[in-house]
């Protein structure tokens, strides 16, 4: 049974990814494919409980190599038990973000650098790679911008306490946005970018383009 095919989604919050990873994952059903769609943190009865104490806004007190580790022990959850036992049965997995928001945001947003986290990485995911990654990176004007309205908006809404993150200052998402470019400059081969001024309807047609392309190149190898 040939291997599947991983691919991940990438961006600031307030990006639209989960938007376009369900128009997406639609796109494939359409074709015949049954992808299967996770996320992280989450995605895993454990990882949901290690996502609720990452994003609760208690959690204040968590220090960044904490914060890290814990993104690393959701991950090390996700691969036991949906992304390695997918891509071994030949499925599609399409997961909304994977070891690049730990870099982008452990490692340039809370400044531990990105040695340590590709160090963690080797470590816990050996060399498990996204076979693709589209990240949707507008510019910083906009990205920051769209973060904010993602604040005002969690601020507004009750229930369940997920802002921690959404709190964080522009110059935290400034490192952030900078960290994911520097990461799609060096990993160019495996990472499409998608920036400008788009509507969702654009957005989609250009990461449908990209995953036929991907999956046309595969076929021929
Ligand atoms: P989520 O509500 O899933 O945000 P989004 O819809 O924007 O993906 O929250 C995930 C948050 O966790 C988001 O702010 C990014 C952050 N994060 C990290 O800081 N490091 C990581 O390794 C991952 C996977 C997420």
């Amino acid at each position: 049974m040939p291997r599947g095919l991983f691919i991940t989604l990438e961006g600031l919050d307030g990006s639209g990814k989960t938007t376009q990873i369900k128009r997406l994952a639609a796109w494939m059903r359409k074709r015949g494919a049954e992808p299967v769609v996770t996320r992280q943190p989450g995605g895993t009865e454990i990882g949901d409980r290690i996502r609720a104490l990452l994003l609760d806004s208690r959690s204040a007190g968590l220090a960044p190599l904490a914060e890290m580790a814990l993104m690393f022990a959701d991950r090390a959850q996700a691969i036991t038990e949906v992304i390695e036992p997918a891509l071994a049965a030949g499925k599609i997995v399409l997961c909304d973000r994977f070891t690049d928001s730990t870099e982008a945001y452990q490692g340039g947003g809370r400044e531990l650098g990105s040695e340590l986290v590709l160090e963690m990485h080797r470590l816990v995911c050996g060399d498990l790679k996204p076979d693709l990654t589209i990240l949707l990176l507008p510019s910083l004007e906009r990205s920051l911008d769209r973060a904010r309205g993602r604040n005002a908006r969690d601020a507004a809404n009750e229930g369940k306490d997920e802002g921690r993150f959404e709190q964080e200052q522009d110059a935290f998402y400034k490192r952030v946005w900078q960290k994911y470019r520097e990461i799609a400059t060096r990993d160019a081969e495996r990472i499409i970018v998608i920036a400008g001024d788009l509507t969702i309807d654009e957005i989609h047609e250009q990461i449908a383009e990209a995953v036929a392309m991907r999956l046309s190149e595969l076929k021929r190898r």
